[in-house]
């Protein structure tokens, strides 16, 4: 982002700050709880919510115990880390009420009355209902306290000043209580409710604005997490094969569909919990999605479908591409290709193999970020598809760089990427940068 930006940002956020109340900027402390003492059923409702709203990817680093925090969260700010939520009293939320959390999540406002960044998704978490709320809070309440000290933030000034939140807050922070689809049915509707609010799948789907808040008016058309390109959904997916009904469920599931994608990146440990979660919600997930998905006429899928998987790769294939009109970029790639990936990337004969290359977001998506990805760190499997591991792949900049026009230029129907050694060169430094 240019720094110009950042500081047209700020002012007009400093401006709205002085149009509010000293209530506003400087909220004021809830006073801590005595006991805690919960119903188990409300116990198991909060554990299943918990895994849905993947408070561990953020709150449970590798190596953590617990909820305790610590975690590093990139944004396009600087570094924010979460927070110790078990109820340890010194350095978690041992001493928190209900209005305390409460706040917290639907707010963004700390006990002691500080205002939270927004990587903290409470902009989704707003819409939950009350019910929902007691339940997670409960749960939390019940785990075992860890004791850790929170990590401090790495943002620049004016940035790392929390009031200025309030201008945040008060410009795109808006919440109102979900209110379902009068055209949706009780399970679209349970779906629709735990996209929207728990689930924060808008977090990383849905596109941001400079300032780092969700374009509500562009839900689910694409978005960026971690370093990582996140598909737009729905009535705008990407896709060559229309997704139905049970590409959804076996994609959020199991983290696979046989004509989509492997869930790779950011996207693991949501569906490592949809996995461990109440089966009827995953389903509601994904009647929700299929609702919000226009119909696809199945002759033209099933076409489609033929036609990709007839782009893999036969080992009598000729990979000097002799005779084809190929790009020079991807006469080298295929070399790279057929060296380093075609032992698993080969042509389908059954379907323990990975799936077409031509398929995958990765494949098809604006820029080569994801295959970078894929290539440079590997794909650690879902829980529900453990077989399906790739190694990372060791090669050059050069040879990732053309070794992704191949890929491109074979696999897909999507135009020639740009700038390929640039960001090749840049995948390989954040890889080595980690
Ligand atoms: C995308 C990452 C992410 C996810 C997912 C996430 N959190 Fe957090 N959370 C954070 C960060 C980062 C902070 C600290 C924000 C700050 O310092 O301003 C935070 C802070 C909090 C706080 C305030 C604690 C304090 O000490 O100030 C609570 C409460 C909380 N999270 C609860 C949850 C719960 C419950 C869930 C799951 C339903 C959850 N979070 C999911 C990133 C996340
Ligand atoms: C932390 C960020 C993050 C969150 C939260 C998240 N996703 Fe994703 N999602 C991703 C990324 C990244 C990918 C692409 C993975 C890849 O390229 O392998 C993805 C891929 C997908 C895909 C495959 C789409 C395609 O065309 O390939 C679906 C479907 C999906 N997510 C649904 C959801 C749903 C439903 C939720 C909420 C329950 C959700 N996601 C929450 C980051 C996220
Ligand atoms: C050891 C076997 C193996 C090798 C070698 C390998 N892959 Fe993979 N690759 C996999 C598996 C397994 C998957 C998961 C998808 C599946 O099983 O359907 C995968 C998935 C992918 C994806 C999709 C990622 C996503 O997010 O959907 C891309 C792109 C990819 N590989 C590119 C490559 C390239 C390029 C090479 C060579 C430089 C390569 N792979 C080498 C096994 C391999």
């Amino acid at each position: 982002m240019k720094r110009w930006h950042i500081l047209t940002g700020v002012s007009a956020i400093a401006v709205a700050v002085v149009g509010l109340s000293v209530a506003d900027v400087f909220p004021s402390e809830i006073p801590p709880i005595s006991q805690a003492d919960f119903d188990s059923d409300l116990v198991e409702q909060g554990e299943n919510l918990a895994l849905l709203g993947d408070c561990s990817s953020c709150h449970t680093p590798t190596g953590a115990q617990g909820l305790s925090g610590g975690f590093a969260l990139p944004t396009p700010f600087g570094t924010v880390y979460s927070t110790n939520i078990t109820p340890d009293p010194e350095t978690g939320i041992g001493t928190w009420s209900f209005a305390a959390f409460d706040r917290a999540m639907r707010e963004g406002i700390d006990r002691a009355g500080n205002h939270l960044y927004p990587a903290f998704p409470y902009d989704h978490f707003a819409s939950m209902t009350d019910e929902d709320m007691r339940a997670l809070y409960a749960f939390l309440m019940s785990e075992p306290p860890v004791s850790a000290l929170r990590k401090e933030n790495e943002l620049p000034f004016p940035l790392s000043l929390r009031p200025i939140l309030a201008g945040w807050k008060l410009l795109f922070h808006h919440p109102k209580p979900f209110e379902p689809d009068p055209e949706m049915d009780e399970e679209e509707n349970r779906g629709k409710y735990i996209a929207e609010t728990i689930g924060h799948c808008g977090a990383c789907h849905t596109p941001r604005n400079i300032f780092g808040a969700v374009k509500r008016s562009q839900a689910f058309e694409g978005g960026e997490a971690e370093g990582w390109l996140v598909p737009p959904l729905a009535a705008a997916s990407i896709a060559p094969a229309a997704w139905t009904l049970d590409d959804y469920a076996d994609y959020l599931f199991d983290g696979w569909s046989a004509h989509h994608a492997i869930a790779a990146g950011p996207m693991t440990s949501v569906v490592d919990h949809l996995f461990d979660s109440d089966e009827d919600d995953v389903f509601a997930i994904a009647a929700w999605l299929a609702a919000i998905t226009p119909e696809a006429d199945e002759a033209e899928r099933d076409e489609i479908i033929a036609k990709i998987s007839t782009r893999d790769l036969p080992e009598t294939f000729d990979f000097s591409l002799a005779g084809l009109d190929a790009p020079a970029e991807a006469q080298a790639g295929a070399l790279v290709f057929r060296d380093n990936c075609l032992k698993c990337h080969k042509e389908r004969i059954s379907d323990s193999q990975p799936i077409s290359l031509g398929f995958t977001y990765a494949a098809n998506a604006a820029a080569p970020t994801n295959l970078f990805a894929a290539v440079s760190h590997g794909i650690e499997p879902p829980l529900g598809v453990p077989s399906r591991k790739m190694q990372a792949v060791n090669i050059s900049a050069a040879e990732m760089a053309s070794v992704a026009a191949f890929v491109r230029w074979r696999f897909t129907d999507q135009p020639a990427w740009d700038n390929l050694l640039e960001d090749a060169e840049a995948a390989l430094k954040a890889k080595a940068d980690h």
